[in-house]
């Protein structure tokens, strides 16, 4: 079975692993394990839901920058869409062609965007300021930046405030009434900025295709009005922001192919080129924070069960009230009652799940939040001076070894500390 399952003998797996015995040999905890067929499938499903336009896949970099999910990704054919020269630096590093790839941003630095366009990377301009840098850039690397506009379609995209984008009071995208002034820039300087498409990107957490739709019927009189001033653009970037299904409680969540097939007439009518950046729906639920559970505790009001990971390696519960479901790796017997799930930092933010109703695990075992694949590891900390869980991904035909540590640099200084750490407490 694909992903994270329970196998017919009560036991959580990973593919074809069973976590317990994936926690036996990764030596730290917690840990980010992650299903490789999963992000295959994820992908394959945007592949398949594209069929018959002209199409880039940007895999959203920012959701999850693990080394090892990036070179899979850029195996299948992705490109990337990356909010930092940093980001660039990787991407490259795990070879990614740069010029399926998207530089985002609002505050991107003169050495980001002289990056970017050394590399031919297409550059969303953000604001005034942002296309007075760009065209700097391009004359001092001595090329033309390859430009699209990012432009709020202002619809709502009915989520959480902190991961609504789109809307016309956003800190992203340029002013639409300034189109013009944008235009005309670009029109001055061909020899520096040539502009290659359109760009909106919604928010994040998005249950409802018709946003997306309405959203694409915008761009597309944007588009028009671009071309009748002599602009002849290519690209249509509807952004990433499909939700997936957290609760798993069996909602219905829209699919790759929804989202395609709402965008498609829009797309078609100009015979645009789409570009969309998925990150949640192409990693969330491929990955999982594995956690080892410390105690189990009552305040006489409520129960808890206490485990080593925390807001520190997974903060978006703390962050956004954000739901992630919880189970314990192993079956078990013991009475079900309802828990909140802590961590060990210091403040009641640090928690990864409330009210849950779950068997009553004893010190040592092992307990798992689910869609941790996306803005997990990526947003983690060290706060308390918890140490930087690593990522674990298993083999593969194309990767022999079972369990991939991520080789970032950082993390495994990190990982190093940690078994230190281990080792001088036994
Ligand atoms: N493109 C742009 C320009 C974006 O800003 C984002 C996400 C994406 C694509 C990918 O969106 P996705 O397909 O993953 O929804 N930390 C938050 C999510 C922040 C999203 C930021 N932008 C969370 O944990 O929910």
């Amino acid at each position: 079975q694909l992903g994270f399952h329970t196998g017919e003998d009560g036991y959580l797996y990973c593919d074809s692993y069973r976590i317990d015995d994936v926690r036996a040999k990764v030596q730290t905890s917690p840990f980010y394990l992650y299903s490789r067929d999963r992000i295959t499938a994820n992908y394959q499903a945007y592949e398949e839901a594209l069929q018959g336009l002209d199409s880039i896949i940007g895999y959203a970099v920012k959701a999850n920058n693990n080394l090892n999910i990036l070179k899979h990704l850029q195996r299948l054919g992705s490109g990337a869409v990356l909010v930092s020269g940093n980001e660039l630096h990787l991407a490259k590093q795990a070879g990614f062609d740069p010029t399926r790839t998207v530089l985002n941003g609002n505050g991107k630095l003169p050495w980001e965007l002289r990056l970017a366009v050394e590399e031919g990377v297409l550059v969303n301009v953000d604001s005034e300021f942002d296309l007075e840098n760009i065209a700097a850039a391009a004359s001092a690397v001595g090329k033309p930046a390859r430009v699209l506009i990012r432009i709020n379609p202002d619809v709502d995209p009915q989520v959480h405030s902190y991961v609504s984008t789109g809307l016309a009071n956003s800190k992203f995208g340029i002013r639409n009434s300034h189109l013009d002034w944008f235009l005309k820039e670009i029109k001055r300087q061909p020899e520096l900025l040539k502009l290659e498409g359109v760009h909106s990107h919604l928010g994040s957490t998005i249950k409802e295709v018709k946003i997306f739709r309405d959203a694409a019927d915008i761009m597309v009189e944007f588009i028009k009005t671009i071309r009748d001033q002599g602009f002849d653009i290519r690209y249509l970037n509807i952004g990433g922001g499909l939700g997936i299904d957290y609760y798993h409680r069996g909602e219905v969540i829209p699919l790759p192919k929804d989202l395609i097939n709402a965008v498609r007439g829009a797309v078609e009518s100009l015979g645009l080129t789409i570009i969309i950046e998925p990150g949640r729906s192409m990693v969330a639920n491929s990955g999982a924070l594995v956690c080892e559970v410390t105690g189990t505790k009552t305040n006489g009001n409520k129960d808890f069960i206490v485990v080593d990971g925390s807001m520190s390696a997974l903060i978006r519960p703390s962050l956004y009230d954000a739901y992630q479901h919880i189970e314990l790796t192993a079956p078990c017997a013991r009475e079900v009652c309802s828990y909140d799930v802590v961590g060990p930092v210091c403040e009641s933010a640090d928690f990864l799940g409330k009210q849950r109703d779950l068997p009553t695990p004893a010190a040592g075992d092992g307990l798992v939040v689910h869609d941790a694949g996306a803005y997990c590891m990526a947003m983690a900390s060290t706060y308390n001076l918890q140490m930087r869980s690593t990522g674990a991904l298993p083999a593969s035909p194309s990767t022999p070894a079972l369990f991939n540590q991520a080789p970032l640099q950082r993390r495994a200084t990190l990982c190093a500390l940690e078994r230190a750490r281990h080792s001088s407490a036994q």
